[in-house]
């Protein structure tokens, strides 16, 4: 399959197809969603919280993210790569913004993620287009105002509320943005939105009506256990997988079943004859 970009992120909402956003963190989990033909992955700033044991997505540094970038970039051969920008590492002046999004660039992203549409946004937006760098955009419940907002509250309620969604929707795509991630908003809101827009919507607990959809992986592989959002889908139990596997292990280790005979490297018949000699013989 050829790489994902743009173009088929365009060419997939005027024919009406869905596609698939995942987040990855790691090379190896990059690699089997990619070879499972995933059209988008996202190294999320939910890492913060589901790989590295934060409290929340705040707490992570662009140098971390880089990290990871590059482990998902290793692993990834169609997918398009996507770098969430991390908090405050895009929102102080635009020429530092710049500088840390090249840097993901460089790093291996063939886009980014912004959270948020104000003025600043909008323009940092136009600037990344025309520096060449694809931008998804990110309404609705921004994780990275938690703070500001005080909770996990559903955004676009009503129709004013969903009018001004539109609106910010409008505004990053007229600003250069590819595509949108809705998140926590209801689905018929995001289906007004979603018909009212050139570019894809991406659902993020936005129901079903969106052009694309989008979870953390370690709630879709079941691996993440301490806070699980309603639209989640559990569509493995690794959680129970690691358990388990490591307790046999502990288990076969104790019983003297590991390793095994096909598991150890040996010497050569005539060494292990001649070490033998040795064996009741001290050393020391
Ligand atoms: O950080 C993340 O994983 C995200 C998605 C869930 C949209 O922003």
């Amino acid at each position: 399959m050829g790489k994902i970009t743009v173009r088929t992120i365009k060419k997939l909402k005027e024919n009406n197809e869905k596609f698939s956003m995942l987040t990855a963190y790691d090379y190896s989990t990059a690699k089997y969603i990619d070879q499972a033909g995933i059209d988008i992955i996202l190294i999320g700033d939910s890492l913060a919280m589901v790989a590295l044991g934060y409290e929340n997505t705040n707490n992570i540094g662009i140098d971390e993210m880089a990290i990871f970038t590059k482990a998902v970039a290793r692993g990834a051969k169609s997918a398009m790569i996507v770098t969430d920008m991390p908090f405050m590492s895009y929102t102080i002046d635009i020429p530092e913004a710049l500088h840390n999004i090249g840097n993901m660039i460089k790093c291996g992203a063939n886009a980014v993620k912004l959270e948020g549409c104000n003025d600043y946004i909008l323009e940092l937006v136009k600037r990344c287009t025309q520096m060449g760098v694809p931008v998804m955009g990110h309404i609705g419940f921004t994780p990275q105002s938690l703070n500001v907002i005080g909770g996990h509250i559903i955004q676009g309620k009503n129709v004013d509320a969903t009018m001004q969604l539109l609106e910010q929707a409008k505004k990053l795509e007229q600003a250069g943005a590819f595509s949108v991630v809705l998140e926590m908003v209801p689905e018929e809101s995001a289906e007004y939105i979603s018909k009212n827009l050139d570019i894809s919507t991406i659902s993020c607990g936005a129901g079903r009506y969106c052009d694309g959809f989008v979870m953390v992986c370690d709630d879709l592989f079941g691996k993440y256990s301490e806070f699980t959002p309603k639209f989640a889908r559990k569509y493995a139990n690794m959680q129970e997988l690691i358990t388990t596997s490591t307790q046999k292990y502990i288990e076969d280790i104790k019983n003297n079943n590991y390793p095994n005979e096909n598991e150890v490297y040996k010497l050569a018949p005539q060494d292990a004859a001649e070490l033998e000699k040795y064996t009741n013989k001290c050393l020391c």
